[in-house]
């Protein structure tokens, strides 16, 4: 048996979250039928005496397979509904989901902007190109793609700083600049 050790083990990331929702059925529509997510299981959550809560899990893509769930959902039908600007507050700042790759994340752009999912924010940043948007519950979803670690690593707070606004309407909304993006040096 090894020491006890002194410090933390980092994990290596976020590996799934659950979410409180108002309405399964119509999450359910949009997270798959919008954002490409997979369902793959479903449970009724009784705990500690509390009221039946309906879980639906659902799995994104990971090369070509499924996992057991990447976000699940609880329904919690008394949950505020989002205010009429589209805007909620809510303990989940935003739910970021990566595409493989820039022309992944263009065509789902394109998908969802002729599905007539308004496009909140348009962000260049200097580790990713996002997209923000909004699920029925109000909950913002970031689509990114990263840019190579190259890019970004040597200066994460620059890149973190960076952040340049784009169109959100029209073919504007759809184009992206991947040529000279800045590269952030190590300071010295
Ligand atoms: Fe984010």
């Amino acid at each position: 048996m090894s020491a006890t050790p002194d410090r933390p083990v980092a994990p290596t990331g976020l590996n799934h979250v659950v979410i409180n929702v108002r309405d399964l059925n119509e999450t359910h529509r949009f997270w798959t039928e919008k954002l490409g997510f997979t369902q793959v299981g479903e449970f009724q959550l009784v705990h500690r005496g509390g009221p039946a809560r309906r879980m639906q899990f659902y799995s994104g893509d990971h090369d070509g397979k499924l996992t057991h769930h990447d976000i699940a959902f609880m329904e919690v039908p008394g949950l505020p509904a989002p205010n009429p600007d589209g805007t909620l507050v809510s303990a989940i700042g935003h739910i970021a989901l990566a595409l493989p790759n820039r022309e992944a994340w263009l065509k789902q752009l394109a998908f969802l902007q002729a599905s007539g999912v308004a496009f909140e924010r348009r962000v260049e940043h200097g580790m990713t190109h996002s997209l923000y948007i909004r699920d029925p519950n109000g909950y913002t979803v970031e689509l990114l793609y990263e840019l190579p670690r190259e890019v970004w690593e040597g200066n994460i707070q620059a890149a973190l700083n960076h952040y340049v606004a784009l169109p959100t309407e029209g073919e504007a909304a759809l184009a992206d600049n991947h040529e000279n993006v800045p590269v952030f040096a190590p300071v010295q």
